[in-house]
């Protein structure tokens, strides 16, 4: 008998912090053996001129989930995780999200019942939380976090999700005294409301006004709001999808005062620009998400702060609406205005062959980096390290081959969600996972889905090790836990 089931041979492999060439034997889905010449495989690739990484964690998506404005994304559990793992990722970590009046335990039900019998890849849950009374910030997230739902979203915009600024302290007390990770979508609410109305006033209803109403100090103001409150409070926050130069600014100074502040970015933030909005007709409504795409100087700066290391995670912020579809971004009608149109672009299936061709094939990130941006760093924020999001003996054997020289041409029609179309329409880039491996099981090979519906577990997060560092408090009294020092 075999002593492994798979055995990969010949692996140029790239971890977060290393190189090295070895062979990869897998068992009852885990890597059991790493080195040369190790024993047969019931299964066998030859590895031989590929780079093998770990398979990407992609911590923050939307999948079958109903936006703030009522519509549901286009992808549901099996479209989505199929798309993941076509683009090499094998760990998702969506929302479960709550509106308000909900019981936070029920809505955690309904979306395991979504995804236990279609995810094909694994999958952990962050909460979403938009009402945090009493019972949910002294039972329900207490209780959560306990069963492994370690992270929770939190937002400072969009009337039916968005918390007062005091109900966020709440939220961030609680993620201190029981170990929680608290990410925030950070736009000043009011700010976005009042430009909207003088633009709707004004008569100003394309797509490309939904960048006007939300400049780049909308961002700046509440995300150094939001790394105030966290330090009051003295917790980490992670400050997600930001997209430019002046919340980059705000989360530099937090961290050169040693606060515990994290950045996620995303693709559409290094490849779109506000330019694409104004694309001619409706077409602008295919790149629009908040906070928006900003300009090709931000750009910059955003790839500037992915190199040096500002930025802890690199994810897709995947939020599908289909563009031609009543039940799409235009949901409200084809003559509705910037507000009403759906928000998000999809990222999830080339997220990681985006990154890869610009940051590493151009030489601006090393593929250490790359992994850590794509894989590692997300599973450690998130409490799932070294289970995922490395190669090392005692991992779930999670791995993508590459094809490092491969040049695809980005199109709807090679993507595997159920979109209608991708805002990289065109775009050509160099390096593709060629094949993904999820706990020891080929699940995507030589342009070919192999997975299965119902084949992905739940994986409860651990306490997101960032809980554990040493207190910084701001006064003598401290607000958690009601002692005086
Ligand atoms: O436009 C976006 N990003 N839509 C998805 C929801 C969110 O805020 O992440
Ligand atoms: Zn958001
Ligand atoms: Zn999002």
């Amino acid at each position: 008998m075999s002593k492994f089931d798979l055995v990969i041979r010949n692996a140029d492999v790239a971890t977060e912090s290393s190189r090295f060439s070895t062979d990869i034997g897998i068992l009852d889905g885990k890597i059991i053996a790493l080195g040369s010449n190790i024993a047969e495989g019931e299964q066998e690739i030859d590895a031989e001129n590929r780079l093998v990484m770990p398979g990407g964690v992609d911590s923050h998506c939307h999948v079958e989930q109903i936006s703030s404005s009522g519509v549901w994304t286009a992808d549901d559990w099996f479209t989505a995780t199929r798309s993941a793992a076509c683009g090499g990722t094998t760990t998702i970590i969506p929302f479960a999200c709550q509106h308000r009046g909900q019981n936070l335990r029920d809505v955690v039900k309904d979306y395991h019942d979504l995804a236990g019998p279609k995810a094909v890849i694994d999958y952990a849950f962050h909460l979403i939380v938009s009402d945090p009374t009493n019972h949910v910030l002294s039972q329900e997230l207490p209780a959560l976090i306990k069963d492994g739902y370690t992270s929770f979203k939190i937002y400072l915009t969009y009337d039916a999700l968005m918390l007062t600024d005091r109900q966020f302290l709440d939220v961030l007390a609680v993620a201190r005294l029981e170990g929680a990770m608290v990410m925030v979508h950070a736009e000043n609410n009011d700010m976005i409301m009042w430009m909207a109305e003088r633009l709707l006033q004004a008569g100003l209803r394309a797509p490309k006004f939904h960048a006007v109403a939300r400049p780049m100090l909308v961002e700046r103001e509440a995300t150094h709001r939001s790394i105030a409150l966290a330090e009051l409070v003295d917790v980490p926050i992670l400050i997600v999808h930001v997209s430019g130069g002046e919340a980059i600014e705000q989360i530099r100074w937090a961290q050169k005062r040693g606060l515990n502040v994290y950045g996620e970015t995303c693709p559409q933030y290094l490849f779109l620009t506000e330019d694409d909005l104004d694309k001619p007709g409706l077409e602008g409504a295919k790149h629009m998400c908040s906070p928006p795409p900003r300009d090709k100087e931000n750009q910059e700066v955003v790839w500037k702060a992915l190199e040096d290391g500002l930025f802890e995670v690199f994810s897709s912020d995947h939020a599908p609406y289909r563009f031609d579809d009543p039940d799409g971004k235009f949901k409200a009608g084809k003559n509705a205005h910037f507000k009403q149109i759906a928000n998000g672009v999809p990222g999830l299936e080339v997220r990681l062959p985006l990154l890869f061709s610009e940051g590493v094939a151009k030489g601006r990130i090393t593929h250490q980096q790359f992994v850590a941006l794509t894989a590692t760093n997300a599973a450690a924020l998130y409490g799932l390290y070294p289970r995922k999001g490395t190669i090392a003996v005692g991992s779930d054997a999670d791995l993508t081959i590459w094809d490092t020289d491969k040049k695809v041409t980005i199109t709807q029609s090679i993507l595997h969600d159920a979109m209608d179309y991708t805002p990289y329409d065109g775009l050509v880039v160099t390096g593709w996972p060629i094949t993904t491996i999820s706990r020891g099981h080929v699940v995507w090979d030589d342009n070919t889905f192999l997975g299965e519906a119902g084949k992905g577990d739940f994986l409860p997060c651990d306490t997101p090790p960032a809980l554990s560092a040493e207190r910084r408090p701001v006064t003598k009294f401290d607000p958690v836990t009601g002692e005086l020092g």
